[in-house]
Order: C-alpha cells, then sequence, then structure tokens
C-alpha cells in the first residue's frame, strides 16, 4: 500500500490527522533505513521511537474516548493493543536479524492495520470530537 496519499487517512480532526501523518512516516522511514541496511542499534531505536509515537496517539485518543463517552471504547482499546503485541513481535525479530522479506511483512500488516483501524474506528471517534467543538 502506498502511503503517499493521506487523503483516505484523514478524519478531519487535525490532532489526530498530525499524529497519523508522522506515524506513517516513522513506519516508513523505519522499513527505508532497513532496506539500506542501517546497523540494528539504529533500527530499533527508530522502532521504539515509533512506538513511543504511537502509544502518545492511543493515549490521545483514550482520553478523548473517555471525555466524550465514545460507545466503542474497549474494542477501540482491544484494536490499539494488538499493534503494540506488533511492535513487541518486531523488536524481538530484530534483536535475531529481521530478514528483508519480514520487514516488508511487517510494513504490510502495520499499513493494513491502520488503514482498517482508521476507517473503522477513529473516524468515527473524530466525528464525535468534532462534533464537541
Ligand atoms: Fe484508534
Ligand atoms: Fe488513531
Amino acid at each position: 500500500m502506498q502511503m503517499d496519499s493521506f487523503d483516505n487517512f484523514k478524519t478531519d480532526c487535525v490532532e489526530i490527522d498530525k499524529q497519523h501523518k508522522e506515524i506513517m512516516k516513522f513506519i516508513n522511514l523505519f522499513c527505508e533505513m532497513f532496506s539500506e541496511g542501517k546497523n540494528k542499534e539504529l533500527l530499533i531505536s527508530t522502532l521504539l521511537t515509533l512506538e513511543n509515537i504511537y502509544t502518545d496517539h492511543c493515549e490521545t485518543e483514550e482520553i478523548y474516548m473517555k471525555k466524550f463517552n465514545y460507545p466503542n471504547t474497549e474494542k477501540h482499546k482491544a484494536e490499539h493493543f494488538k499493534i503494540n503485541q506488533v511492535f513487541q513481535g518486531a523488536k524481538q525479530e530484530l534483536m535475531q536479524s529481521a530478514s528483508l522479506v519480514y520487514i516488508k511483512t511487517l510494513k504490510e500488516v502495520m499499513l493494513n492495520w491502520f488503514s482498517l483501524h482508521i476507517n473503522e474506528f477513529d473516524k468515527p471517534l473524530a466525528e464525535l470530537i468534532l462534533s464537541h467543538s
């Protein structure tokens, strides 16, 4: 999946869109760095940065869920947790020298998850946020 066009992922909530863009930027950066053969320490630190950005983003959304009584909170949070597990698996793989095929698959998994997640979960949440602004 190409991330060149962000339009399909826009929720119209500026704060959420900005964070989504940053996450996607880091997913792409991490995969590029891997393809370029950057050293393991650098790859792991980039993955940790991505994980931190992602965790902060989930926190932002979850604060809004609570604030505005979002009806699908538990399911949405469970979805957030799923990608967290993906990050943990990726860290393990990197420690044991991951292959380029693995990283390409990882990118696909992350971007596909992101696309489905934004459409199914984040867009309705953004609508709720916007309805209160
Ligand atoms: Fe979300
Ligand atoms: Fe999100």
